[in-house]
């Protein structure tokens, strides 16, 4: 039907402006009882973009023997003795199509591939307690390899597999690996897996060997040459090849100059920087409830990310790499029991994943899917825990282009907004994380109440009446609560229904509820929402 500017729909609009004009008044104080108004702004164009699979979780190598502060977490969660056929675990995958997965951690740099070359048995790890990592070296038979390949192409996951990077290095005692890295069993284990058509979506070198190093530490001008030999090996094996896979490095804690001098040499050898963060502090921490609800220790993290991002700006005529979360579980040393596996982890999560969507962060690898107690699967029965609803929402709601988000209060509320995923508009992401409180929000774009009235504002002057089709009256929200209000719970609840799989094992559908667009947007005390405005056009959007 075209545009249309009509008396009527100019008079709505005034109206309009007035009612939110008095509502944004009221902006930063306390409403009715245990309300709070607040405004958030979203920005006009995109500050960022991340990938379209941005959600990526880790299978570690952890045996069930891993054990922290007497608690043995991992069960059968390692690459090694991982039930494939759990029927959970295939649909908990497939629901994202596709998931990233990095295969890694701690003893990917102990672990062997039981190729022809390897000229000793293909033996398990077992615990050691004076062996670095505690473990002595552990061995992938090809079998289990080839019964990995299959689920993950039957589970539509994208595989990036972190190779063991300490082979052929010296280790001396508390300090650092020297030499050169030893590609020759990886070598011939790449070969295998091209020969076997398994597509590696990339092959990254190491694990939090960087910087000071966990265990022992590898300097940035041997990690350039190891990773140049990576690329080498990788060009050669795949010269016939496609898809190309990627190269990232070096999975580990940032460490400025470390990663200046390592980003400055590989040029024209690095795909992804890959950063680890582990912000909580230990799994052993006793004040990990208040740690997550105290936006202090949430924003810790903005210097980080912000940190990285320069580094890579200024090495940019160098460099192309984009930075990944590569492993990030929040709380150490497998987490904590209570906690990483409640409603409560997911406040920690969610805003995670979007603080570092603002720093263009590509994608975010969340230790684990399984294994631990921080697994988005609980590590015995396969339940998910939630968050792993937290990813899957995400995964399917928040689009590549990333926007800016500010609030009239900046105390326990958080927002983030992005362009929506595969549909029209806007997605706003609120934590909530006042537990006595109730957030009333109203979107504002220059101080106007961004609402379905038939008009649309792109900036100053510029006021447009587009056609409007019935269906954008409405706004589609996901309330995110926790089981009988308490966020400690492991059940959280959907718009007030419990998300739970089914007896045979089907991943619940997630379903809006829609409500009013003139209504404001309601976050209950210590609650998580997605919003939808799919009548928000903003042009990077489109
Ligand atoms: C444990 O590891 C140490 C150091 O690598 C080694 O000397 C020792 O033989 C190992 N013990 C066992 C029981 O494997
Ligand atoms: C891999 O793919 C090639 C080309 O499509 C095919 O000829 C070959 O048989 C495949 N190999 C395996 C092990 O499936
Ligand atoms: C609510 O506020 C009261 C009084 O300040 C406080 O004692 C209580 O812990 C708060 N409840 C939550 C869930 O934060
Ligand atoms: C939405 O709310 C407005 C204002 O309260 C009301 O006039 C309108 O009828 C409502 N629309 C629907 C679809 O409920």
């Amino acid at each position: 039907m075209g545009r249309r500017v009509s008396f009527l729909g100019l008079c709505f609009w005034v109206c309009m402006f007035c009612c939110g004009a008095a509502s944004a008044d009221s902006r930063g104080s306390s409403g009715e009882e245990g309300t709070v108004q607040v405004t958030v702004s979203v920005g006009k164009s995109a500050i960022a973009e991340i990938d379209d699979d941005f959600v990526c979780a880790t299978l570690d190598w952890w045996p069930p023997e891993k054990c922290d502060y007497g608690v043995c977490s991992w069960h059968r969660a390692s690459l090694l003795n991982l039930d494939l056929s759990n029927k959970i675990l295939l649909n908990a995958v497939k629901a994202f199509s596709p998931l990233k997965i990095r295969l890694g951690g701690t003893l990917q740099d102990k672990v062997l591939y039981n190729t022809p070359d390897l000229k000793q048995p293909c033996t398990s790890f077992v615990k050691n307690s004076s062996a670095l990592f505690g473990f002595t070296q552990g061995c992938l038979p090809m079998a289990r390899w080839d019964r990995l390949n299959a689920f993950f192409k039957e589970s539509g996951a994208k595989i990036i597999f972190g190779l063991n990077a300490l082979n052929g290095r010296t280790i001396q005692p508390q300090g650092p690996a020297v030499g050169a890295w030893d590609s020759t069993n990886a070598e011939s284990f790449i070969r295998y897996t091209v020969s076997k058509n398994y597509t590696i979506f990339g092959w990254e070198l190491g694990n939090e060997l960087s910087g000071g190093g966990i265990g022992t530490r590898v300097t940035a001008s041997q990690y350039v040459s190891d990773t140049i030999s990576l690329k080498n090996l990788i060009l050669d094996i795949y010269k016939d090849v496609e898809p190309k896979p990627l190269i990232l490095a070096p999975g580990g804690f940032v460490d400025s100059s470390w990663f200046k001098e390592f980003l400055d040499n590989t040029p024209k050898s690095l795909d992804v920087i890959t950063h680890h963060i582990y912000n909580l502090g230990s799994g052993a921490d006793q004040h990990l409830v208040e740690k997550i609800l105290d936006p202090t220790v949430l924003d810790g993290e903005l210097a980080t990310f912000s940190n990285l991002q320069s580094i890579i700006k200024s090495s940019a005529s160098a460099t192309s790499a984009v930075a990944w979360v590569g492993e990030a579980g929040g709380a150490y040393n497998s987490g904590r029991d209570h906690v990483s596996n409640t409603f409560l982890y997911s406040f920690w999560y969610l805003d995670q994943m979007a603080m570092a969507s603002t720093f263009d962060t590509k994608t975010y690898c969340r230790q684990a899917f399984i294994g631990g107690n921080y697994g988005l699967l609980d590590a015995t029965s396969f339940i998910p825990n939630p968050d792993y609803y937290s990813a899957l929402l995400w995964h399917r709601l928040m689009g590549r282009k990333v926007l800016g988000a500010s609030l009239s209060r900046s105390d326990k509320i958080r927002a983030y907004a992005h362009c929506a995923k595969a549909s029209k508009g806007v997605m706003l992401l609120f934590i909530n994380l006042d537990g006595n409180s109730t957030a009333e929000v109203t979107v504002v774009n220059n101080g106007t109440p961004i609402r379905n009235h038939r008009h649309y504002n792109f900036g100053k002057g510029i006021i447009q009446f587009p056609q409007d089709s019935d269906g954008e009256n409405v706004r589609e929200e996901y309330h995110l609560t926790p089981k009988d209000g308490d966020p400690l719970s492991r059940t959280v609840l959907l718009n007030g229904n419990i998300l739970a799989v089914s007896t045979s094992g089907e991943i619940p559908a997630l379903n809006p509820k829609n409500v009013n667009s003139s209504s404001s947007i309601v976050v209950a005390p210590q609650s998580i929402v997605f919003a939808h405005m799919p009548y928000y056009a903003i042009p990077d959007c489109s």
